[in-house]
Protein backbone atom coordinates (compact mmCIF):
# COMPACT_ATOMS: atom_id res chain seq x y z
CA UNK A 1 0.00 0.00 0.00
CA UNK A 2 1.52 3.21 -0.76
CA UNK A 3 0.60 6.38 1.58
CA UNK A 4 0.17 9.46 -0.22
CA UNK A 5 3.60 11.15 -0.83
CA UNK A 6 0.86 14.23 -2.30
CA UNK A 7 -0.19 14.84 0.99
CA UNK A 8 2.20 15.94 3.80
CA UNK A 9 5.14 14.37 4.93
CA UNK A 10 4.43 12.50 8.27
CA UNK A 11 6.96 14.83 9.93
CA UNK A 12 8.78 17.65 8.94
CA UNK A 13 12.22 17.13 9.47
CA UNK A 14 15.34 18.43 7.52
CA UNK A 15 16.00 15.02 6.04
CA UNK A 16 17.25 13.69 2.48
CA UNK A 17 15.15 10.79 1.48
CA UNK A 18 17.01 8.40 -0.22
CA UNK A 19 16.57 9.29 -3.81
CA UNK A 20 19.48 7.29 -5.82
CA UNK A 21 18.38 4.76 -8.46
CA UNK A 22 19.76 1.98 -6.58
CA UNK A 23 17.29 3.03 -3.69
CA UNK A 24 14.40 3.09 -5.81
CA UNK A 25 14.77 -0.05 -7.24
CA UNK A 26 14.95 -1.81 -3.72
CA UNK A 27 12.52 0.14 -2.84
CA UNK A 28 10.01 -1.70 -5.53
CA UNK A 29 11.39 -5.00 -5.18
CA UNK A 30 10.91 -5.03 -0.80
CA UNK A 31 7.64 -3.55 -1.65
CA UNK A 32 6.70 -6.55 -4.25
CA UNK A 33 7.34 -8.75 -1.81
CA UNK A 34 5.81 -9.28 1.85
CA UNK A 35 6.48 -6.63 3.85
CA UNK A 36 6.66 -6.87 7.64
CA UNK A 37 3.24 -5.30 9.05
CA UNK A 38 4.78 -3.86 12.16
CA UNK A 39 8.88 -2.78 12.95
CA UNK A 40 9.55 -2.07 16.33
CA UNK A 41 12.90 -0.26 16.97
CA UNK A 42 15.16 -0.26 20.32
CA UNK A 43 17.07 3.04 19.11
CA UNK A 44 20.41 2.15 20.94
CA UNK A 45 23.83 4.19 20.61
CA UNK A 46 23.12 7.91 20.72
CA UNK A 47 25.48 8.32 23.81
CA UNK A 48 28.05 6.41 22.01
CA UNK A 49 27.56 8.44 19.22
CA UNK A 50 28.04 12.01 20.97
CA UNK A 51 31.51 10.30 22.69
CA UNK A 52 32.83 9.76 19.47
CA UNK A 53 32.36 13.11 18.52
CA UNK A 54 33.33 14.80 21.71
CA UNK A 55 29.70 16.18 22.25
CA UNK A 56 27.78 16.16 25.00
CA UNK A 57 24.99 12.64 25.79
CA UNK A 58 22.13 15.24 25.29
CA UNK A 59 23.65 16.12 21.42
CA UNK A 60 22.83 12.21 20.42
CA UNK A 61 19.56 12.44 21.65
CA UNK A 62 19.36 15.56 19.55
CA UNK A 63 20.89 13.55 16.14
CA UNK A 64 18.57 10.53 17.69
CA UNK A 65 15.38 12.27 17.05
CA UNK A 66 16.42 13.58 13.48
CA UNK A 67 17.00 9.67 12.60
CA UNK A 68 13.78 8.88 14.30
CA UNK A 69 11.98 11.56 12.27
CA UNK A 70 13.76 10.12 9.16
CA UNK A 71 12.70 7.09 9.74
CA UNK A 72 8.94 7.71 10.46
CA UNK A 73 8.59 9.18 7.51
CA UNK A 74 10.61 6.62 5.37
CA UNK A 75 8.24 3.77 6.75
CA UNK A 76 4.74 5.48 6.91
CA UNK A 77 5.32 6.87 2.94
CA UNK A 78 7.78 5.22 0.95
CA UNK A 79 7.01 1.78 2.36
CA UNK A 80 3.75 2.44 3.72
CA UNK A 81 4.38 0.04 6.63
CA UNK A 82 0.85 0.26 9.01
CA UNK A 83 2.59 0.58 12.25
CA UNK A 84 6.08 1.20 13.82
CA UNK A 85 7.24 1.11 17.58
CA UNK A 86 9.91 3.32 18.50
CA UNK A 87 11.43 2.89 22.00
CA UNK A 88 12.14 6.22 23.34
CA UNK A 89 12.41 6.06 27.32
CA UNK A 90 12.03 2.93 29.23
CA UNK A 91 11.15 2.54 32.75
CA UNK A 92 14.92 1.95 33.55
CA UNK A 93 16.09 5.17 32.13
CA UNK A 94 15.22 6.84 35.19
CA UNK A 95 18.38 5.69 36.67
CA UNK A 96 20.10 8.10 34.33
CA UNK A 97 21.61 11.64 35.53
CA UNK A 98 18.91 13.98 36.20
CA UNK A 99 20.25 16.39 33.21
CA UNK A 100 19.67 13.19 30.73
CA UNK A 101 16.55 12.29 32.00
CA UNK A 102 15.20 15.97 31.59
CA UNK A 103 16.49 16.42 28.66
CA UNK A 104 14.95 13.53 27.03
CA UNK A 105 11.53 14.54 28.82
CA UNK A 106 12.07 17.82 26.78
CA UNK A 107 12.64 16.05 23.76
CA UNK A 108 9.15 14.25 24.11
CA UNK A 109 7.84 17.41 24.72
CA UNK A 110 8.88 18.98 21.87
CA UNK A 111 7.90 15.68 19.59
CA UNK A 112 4.36 16.73 20.66
CA UNK A 113 4.46 20.46 20.32
CA UNK A 114 5.79 20.36 17.41
CA UNK A 115 4.48 17.29 14.96
CA UNK A 116 0.88 16.93 16.68
CA UNK A 117 -0.27 18.98 13.57
CA UNK A 118 1.48 16.88 10.81
CA UNK A 119 0.28 13.47 12.25
CA UNK A 120 -3.15 14.91 12.10
CA UNK A 121 -2.81 16.42 8.71
CA UNK A 122 -1.30 12.50 7.63
CA UNK A 123 -3.77 10.91 9.64
CA UNK A 124 -1.34 9.07 12.19
CA UNK A 125 -2.88 7.57 15.08
CA UNK A 126 -0.34 8.24 17.80
CA UNK A 127 0.04 6.06 20.80
CA UNK A 128 2.48 6.30 23.84
CA UNK A 129 3.18 3.12 25.50
CA UNK A 130 3.83 2.99 29.02
CA UNK A 131 2.87 4.01 32.16
CA UNK A 132 1.66 7.90 32.03
CA UNK A 133 1.05 8.35 35.80
CA UNK A 134 4.73 7.79 35.94
CA UNK A 135 5.71 10.94 33.97
CA UNK A 136 5.37 14.69 35.02
CA UNK A 137 1.78 16.16 34.91
CA UNK A 138 2.50 18.28 32.38
CA UNK A 139 3.71 15.69 29.51
CA UNK A 140 1.09 13.38 30.78
CA UNK A 141 -1.65 15.92 29.92
CA UNK A 142 0.11 15.90 26.31
CA UNK A 143 0.30 12.92 25.70
CA UNK A 144 -3.37 12.46 26.55
CA UNK A 145 -3.65 14.85 24.46
CA UNK A 146 -1.99 13.88 21.22
CA UNK A 147 -3.51 10.48 21.81
CA UNK A 148 -6.94 11.33 21.87
CA UNK A 149 -6.91 14.12 19.04
CA UNK A 150 -5.54 11.49 16.74
CA UNK A 151 -7.41 8.31 18.03
CA UNK A 152 -9.35 7.86 15.05
CA UNK A 153 -6.84 8.20 12.73
CA UNK A 154 -6.19 4.64 10.19
CA UNK A 155 -3.25 5.26 7.61
CA UNK A 156 -0.48 5.02 10.25
CA UNK A 157 -0.09 3.82 13.16
CA UNK A 158 3.00 5.55 15.25
CA UNK A 159 3.94 4.22 18.63
CA UNK A 160 5.85 5.35 21.05
CA UNK A 161 7.44 3.57 23.59
CA UNK A 162 7.97 6.43 26.48
CA UNK A 163 8.31 5.20 30.53
CA UNK A 164 8.09 2.06 29.25
CA UNK A 165 9.08 -1.63 30.46
CA UNK A 166 7.64 -4.68 29.03
CA UNK A 167 7.29 -6.63 32.46
CA UNK A 168 5.26 -3.47 34.08
CA UNK A 169 3.12 -3.81 30.84
CA UNK A 170 2.59 -7.38 31.53
CA UNK A 171 2.19 -7.22 35.16
CA UNK A 172 -0.72 -4.22 34.42
CA UNK A 173 -2.43 -5.92 32.51
CA UNK A 174 -2.92 -8.74 35.20
CA UNK A 175 -3.82 -6.59 37.42
CA UNK A 176 -6.75 -5.10 35.58
CA UNK A 177 -7.55 -8.48 34.21
CA UNK A 178 -8.21 -9.54 38.10
CA UNK A 179 -9.44 -6.27 38.89
CA UNK A 180 -12.14 -6.94 35.75
CA UNK A 181 -13.12 -10.41 36.67
CA UNK A 182 -13.80 -9.51 40.30
CA UNK A 183 -16.29 -6.83 38.65
CA UNK A 184 -18.13 -9.19 37.19
CA UNK A 185 -16.69 -7.63 33.56
CA UNK A 186 -15.59 -10.40 31.65
CA UNK A 187 -18.69 -12.44 32.41
CA UNK A 188 -17.10 -16.35 32.25
CA UNK A 189 -14.64 -15.54 29.24
CA UNK A 190 -11.03 -18.03 29.66
CA UNK A 191 -8.54 -15.57 30.11
CA UNK A 192 -6.28 -17.09 26.96
CA UNK A 193 -4.04 -15.20 25.06
CA UNK A 194 -6.74 -13.22 22.95
CA UNK A 195 -8.65 -11.82 25.87
CA UNK A 196 -4.64 -10.75 27.48
CA UNK A 197 -3.59 -9.08 24.41
CA UNK A 198 -6.73 -6.64 24.76
CA UNK A 199 -5.05 -5.14 27.67
CA UNK A 200 -1.68 -4.61 26.47
CA UNK A 201 -1.17 -0.97 24.80
CA UNK A 202 -0.73 -2.29 21.58
CA UNK A 203 -4.25 -3.79 22.29
CA UNK A 204 -5.52 -4.84 18.71
CA UNK A 205 -2.68 -3.87 16.73
CA UNK A 206 -0.74 -6.81 15.13
CA UNK A 207 2.37 -7.80 16.84
CA UNK A 208 6.05 -6.95 15.28
CA UNK A 209 7.05 -9.05 12.88
CA UNK A 210 10.04 -7.39 12.39
CA UNK A 211 12.38 -5.88 15.87
CA UNK A 212 15.60 -4.01 15.12
CA UNK A 213 18.49 -3.05 17.19
CA UNK A 214 21.07 -0.46 16.58
CA UNK A 215 24.98 -0.24 17.93
CA UNK A 216 25.39 -3.99 18.06
CA UNK A 217 24.12 -4.91 21.45
CA UNK A 218 22.45 -7.81 20.87
CA UNK A 219 19.70 -7.26 24.49
CA UNK A 220 15.96 -7.04 24.12
CA UNK A 221 16.11 -4.99 27.31
CA UNK A 222 12.44 -5.19 28.38
CA UNK A 223 10.67 -4.30 24.70
CA UNK A 224 7.21 -5.51 24.13
CA UNK A 225 7.96 -8.75 25.88
CA UNK A 226 4.79 -10.33 25.23
CA UNK A 227 4.66 -8.71 21.47
CA UNK A 228 7.72 -9.95 19.93
CA UNK A 229 7.35 -13.72 20.99
CA UNK A 230 7.73 -14.53 16.72
CA UNK A 231 9.54 -11.46 15.80
CA UNK A 232 12.86 -11.53 13.97
CA UNK A 233 15.42 -10.10 14.83
CA UNK A 234 18.35 -7.89 13.19
CA UNK A 235 20.98 -6.03 14.35
CA UNK A 236 23.36 -3.47 13.18
CA UNK A 237 26.39 -2.06 14.78
CA UNK A 238 25.21 1.57 13.27
CA UNK A 239 24.64 3.74 16.19
CA UNK A 240 21.24 4.92 16.07
CA UNK A 241 21.88 8.63 15.12
CA UNK A 242 23.55 7.32 12.00
CA UNK A 243 20.50 4.53 10.77
CA UNK A 244 19.36 5.25 7.10
CA UNK A 245 16.66 4.32 5.71
CA UNK A 246 19.32 2.49 3.32
CA UNK A 247 19.74 0.07 6.29
CA UNK A 248 16.12 -0.23 7.17
CA UNK A 249 15.82 -1.57 3.43
CA UNK A 250 18.73 -3.92 4.35
CA UNK A 251 16.91 -5.14 7.55
CA UNK A 252 13.94 -5.93 5.42
CA UNK A 253 15.13 -7.67 2.62
CA UNK A 254 17.18 -10.21 4.95
CA UNK A 255 13.46 -10.37 6.90
CA UNK A 256 12.48 -11.31 3.19
CA UNK A 257 14.44 -14.07 3.16
CA UNK A 258 13.62 -15.78 6.58
CA UNK A 259 11.60 -18.65 6.58
CA UNK A 260 9.20 -17.83 9.44
CA UNK A 261 8.13 -21.10 11.09
CA UNK A 262 6.08 -20.50 14.27
CA UNK A 263 7.62 -23.28 16.25
CA UNK A 264 5.92 -25.42 13.34
CA UNK A 265 7.87 -27.61 11.11
CA UNK A 266 7.85 -25.92 7.49
CA UNK A 267 8.78 -28.30 4.17
CA UNK A 268 11.35 -26.01 1.96
C1 LIG B 1 19.51 4.81 23.81
O1 LIG B 1 20.82 5.26 23.51
C2 LIG B 1 18.57 5.87 23.50
C3 LIG B 1 17.64 6.35 24.36
C4 LIG B 1 17.47 5.87 25.73
C5 LIG B 1 16.78 7.48 23.98
C6 LIG B 1 16.15 7.32 22.64
C7 LIG B 1 15.51 8.58 22.24
C8 LIG B 1 15.59 9.11 21.01
C9 LIG B 1 16.29 8.48 19.89
C10 LIG B 1 14.88 10.36 20.73
C11 LIG B 1 13.62 10.06 19.95
C12 LIG B 1 12.48 10.52 20.71
C13 LIG B 1 11.22 10.48 20.25
C14 LIG B 1 10.18 11.15 21.03
C15 LIG B 1 10.82 9.79 19.00
P1 LIG B 1 21.83 5.42 24.68
O2 LIG B 1 21.73 6.79 25.23
O3 LIG B 1 21.64 4.32 25.69
O4 LIG B 1 23.20 5.23 23.93
P2 LIG B 1 24.52 4.58 24.52
O5 LIG B 1 24.19 3.14 24.81
O6 LIG B 1 25.49 4.73 23.40
O7 LIG B 1 24.91 5.35 25.75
Amino acid sequence: MRTGREVHPIVQADVTLPGSADMSARLSDVRQRELPRHIAIIMDGNGRWAKLRGQSRMSGHHQGMEAAERIVRFVGEDLGIKYLTLYAFSTENWNRPPEEVQYLMDLIREFLDEKLKMLLENEVRLRVLGDADGVPAPIRAEIERAMKLTESNQRFHLNIAFNYGGRQEILRAVQQIVHDRLNGDLNGDPIDEALFRRYLYTADQPDPDLLIRTSGEERISNFLLWQIAYAEFWVTKTLWPDFKPEELLDAIEAYQCRQRKFGAVVEP
